[in-house]
């Protein structure tokens, strides 16, 4: 097994953020929930040990808490922010309450650096760090010493070298920390001693040979969506077990431009016994009449069971069921160990719906961009790979009010043009989602000579990190003017484009 670097999690919103930094290292990691018995912690043999921050107070009441005997395993410890406070506490420092409003820290923070500490080689004696803390630690456990401070914490970084014990109250697994990234290399490569061995290509060949013993000559099922998490999925499982895997891909006709003919090309030139069901009847006339957006979204998941589970009577079965779930999908539900269930729109449910008894998740431990980079390995598309994020319940809510086949076809060329002059002005890497919408709205324009009363194309562009907040894309004018302008002229019956400039919250991304 691979070196591995444990970060207990205390319920802060960057401890996911830490494992993937860690991960950025070549150096394996898994997230441990606080209440993890200190046994299970020390049986997973850690490299090192990584308290992440969390939202309370050491002293509140029922704040998440350690046991002590972390800190005498022999193994490195780094504390961030809370958990460098809780360290400082059960060593038998004090931690205390900023007084005045000056003394608490958010943002960014000019901050001085000792010299000798082996966290800080390589960074220089003042640079910026980023601090979110109403306590502070005002008396160090003994055998502490500090080694960074700013105007108002005086122990902003501090060490028990001998123990190999470091606390910080930033953090450096922010890119805002000027030199985090730094820190955190030198902790898992200086002080924990970690030879980098985390390496996709060896995963894929181990994760081979695990789905190989485990499925024996048995059959599995995979519903693949299409989108990034299944197909890759999907790929490694049938690298592992050929025709023994059975893939559905239900065509709800739901989807982009060309996406369907995208899938269907490649993964119908796989190994694996691929079935395409085309059900994009079905779903119009189960969404015939509709317009309210939860009736939509329950109708499209309900027709998707069904559809997939005729499917799987169809071809007889299969003994095992796959998905796509990843890991923050499982760091998420707060459910670190166990199986856990996607909760996603198409495969939510299915199995109970279908009864299965064994799930397969060979991506259960991967973040997504390394399930991006284990798809380029494996050869998959980039159009598959780099996909944006796309809703299960698709197109159907991306038209506003009730579905027809003529809005889907409107709804569709808007959005491929869309599509297009962002990638001819250079903005994809830029922006983590982009659309079109068509509204529900009518309005009164000109053309030619003649009066026109058509639809409005939304368009909807926003930069986020985790889709649980979002803020709308600044695009150029010359963007926005160019992708107005070719919808207008080339897709019939629209008249005007509007942006979106609402901002998640109070919006969401998606208008339904
Ligand atoms: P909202 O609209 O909730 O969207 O701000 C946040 C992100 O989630 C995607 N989304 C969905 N994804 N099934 C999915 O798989 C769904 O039902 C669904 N609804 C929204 C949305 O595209 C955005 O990336």
């Amino acid at each position: 097994m691979y070196q591995t670097v444990i970060v207990i999690d205390f319920g802060g919103q960057y401890s996911q953020l830490i494992a993937r930094r860690i991960r950025e290292n070549h150096v394996y990691c898994e997230v441990l929930p606080w209440k993890t018995p200190l046994s299970e912690i020390a049986a997973k043999n850690p490299l090192g040990i990584v308290l992440s921050g969390g939202p309370d107070s050491v002293y509140a009441v029922g704040a998440p808490y350690t046991d002590e005997r972390i800190f005498s395993l022999g193994v490195p410890v780094l504390g961030i922010c809370y958990g460098a406070q809780l360290m400082v506490k059960e060593l038998g420092g004090k931690v205390e309450a900023a007084e005045s409003e000056g003394a608490r820290e958010y943002g960014r923070t000019e901050t001085i650096f000792s010299e000798g500490c082996p966290l800080f080689s390589g960074v220089p004696g003042r640079s910026v760090t980023w601090m979110s803390h109403g306590d502070y630690v005002s008396a160090l456990p003994k055998g502490f010493s500090v080694c960074a401070q700013t105007e108002h914490c005086p122990a902003a970084g501090f060490q028990a070298p001998s123990r190999r014990l470091y606390g910080l109250q930033f953090h450096p697994e922010v890119r805002h920390t000027e030199y985090g990234a730094q820190i955190l290399r030198n902790f898992l490569m200086e002080i924990c001693g970690a030879a980098g061995d985390w390496d996709l290509s060896d995963f894929s060949e181990r994760t081979i040979r695990q789905i190989r013993e485990k499925v024996g000559d048995k059959r599995v099922l995979l519903a693949l969506s299409g989108g990034v998490d299944s197909s890759v999925a999907s790929v490694l499982l049938s690298r592992a077990i050929g025709r023994q895997l059975s893939c559905v891909y239900v065509d709800h006709g739901l989807m982009r431009k060309n996406e369907s003919e995208t899938i269907c090309r490649y993964f119908g030139s796989l190994d694996m016994d691929f079935h395409m069901a085309d059900a994009k009847d079905r779903f119009l006339r189960a969404l015939s009449g509709v317009s309210e957006p939860e009736e939509k979204r329950h109708i499209i998941g309900r027709e998707f069971i069904n559809v997939f589970k005729e499917e799987a009577a169809a071809i007889g079965g299969a003994d095992f069921l796959a998905q796509g779930t990843i890991y923050p999908d499982i760091i998420e539900s707060g459910q670190t160990g166990g199986q856990v269930i996607k909760s996603h729109h198409n495969v939510g449910g299915l199995p109970e719906e279908i009864g299965f008894t064994e799930i397969i998740e060979p991506l259960r431990m991967l973040f997504k961009d390394e399930v991006r980079a284990l798809g380029r390995q494996l050869g998959v598309p980039e159009e598959i790979v780099s996909r944006q994020p796309f809703p299960g319940p698709g197109l159907g809510i991306r038209v506003i009010g009730e579905v027809t086949e003529e809005k889907l076809e409107t709804v569709r060329e808007a959005d491929a043009l869309f599509r297009e002059v962002i990638a001819k002005f250079g903005l994809a890497g830029r922006i983590d989602q982009y659309f079109a919408v068509l509204t529900d709205m009518r309005t009164v324009g000109v053309m030619g000579d003649a009066r026109t009363y058509s639809r409005t194309v939304a368009l909807r562009a926003v930069c986020t990190d985790d889709f649980m907040t979002a803020d709308f894309a600044r695009i150029p004018y010359e963007a926005l003017e160019e992708a107005s302008r070719r919808i207008i002229n080339e897709v019939s019956g629209v008249n005007r484009v509007v942006y979106d400039i609402s901002s998640k919250p109070p919006a969401t991304v998606e208008m339904e």
